[in-house]
């Protein structure tokens, strides 16, 4: 998948201010500083689209960008920092919620994991979330670079074991770097997959 076009389209509160033409969207969404803007610019080639920081909850609206005119990649704020809903549903932002519940053209979810750590309850909590919503979503752990390959296969071997292991199928997983571009390929050729299985509405029909 070639990347010939990437841009801001608009930041969002809520679901009823997303943009309006539906076009399929990709969202992104874990732990605050987990790596979501980071990847965004790694997938686009673009260093400075999503904003990146070393301050938690950098990212607090959803925002959106359009790829190449006909498709988007979302960058949902971080759980575990943003302002959380006091709701049962889950612990994090309630617009996102909404967003992953009622979003028609959301095509897919990526779950991001930082690979360094343990299983994280707030992680494992989300994804219970997600399982119970049935809403389907996909697996990436990021930061790879900060340690060896082995270590990154061990910790996504237990995160298997002890959250997956009840998931038939298990959900996709990729392993990234936004430092050796590691995982770029392989997300970007799995996102023209599923664009190829969800042809968009004709134009004009937002
Ligand atoms: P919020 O917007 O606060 O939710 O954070 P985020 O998930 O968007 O994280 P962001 O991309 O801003 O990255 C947070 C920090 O981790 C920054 O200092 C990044 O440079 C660093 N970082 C992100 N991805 C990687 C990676 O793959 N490797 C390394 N070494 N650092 C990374
Ligand atoms: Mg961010």
């Amino acid at each position: 998948m070639k990347i010939q076009s990437a841009v801001f389209e608009v930041s969002s509160p809520n679901l009823a201010l997303c943009p309006r033409l539906p076009l399929p969207e990709f969202a992104f969404i874990g732990r605050s500083n987990v790596g979501k803007s980071s990847l965004i610019n790694l997938l686009t080639g673009k260093n400075d689209l999503a904003k990146v920081s070393d301050l938690p909850g950098k990212t607090r609206l959803m925002n959106f960008f359009t790829i190449n005119r006909n498709w988007r990649l979302v960058d949902l704020p971080g759980y575990g920092y943003a302002h959380v809903a006091k709701s049962e549903r889950a612990d994090f932002n309630e617009a996102v919620a909404d967003y992953l519940q009622g979003r028609e053209n959301l095509i897919c979810i990526f779950v991001l994991i930082d690979s360094r750590l343990e299983p994280q309850a707030i992680d494992v909590d989300f994804i219970e979330w997600l399982v119970d919503t049935e809403i389907p979503f996909v697996l990436i752990f990021t930061k790879a670079d900060k340690q060896s390959l082995s270590q990154t296969q061990s910790s996504i071997a237990r995160f298997e074991r002890e959250v997956l292991a009840e998931l038939d199928p298990p959900p996709p997983m990729f392993a990234s770097s936004s430092k050796t571009k590691a995982g770029r390929k392989d997300i970007l050729k799995y996102i023209s997959e599923q664009l190829a299985e969800n042809p968009q509405p004709p134009s004009g029909a937002h």
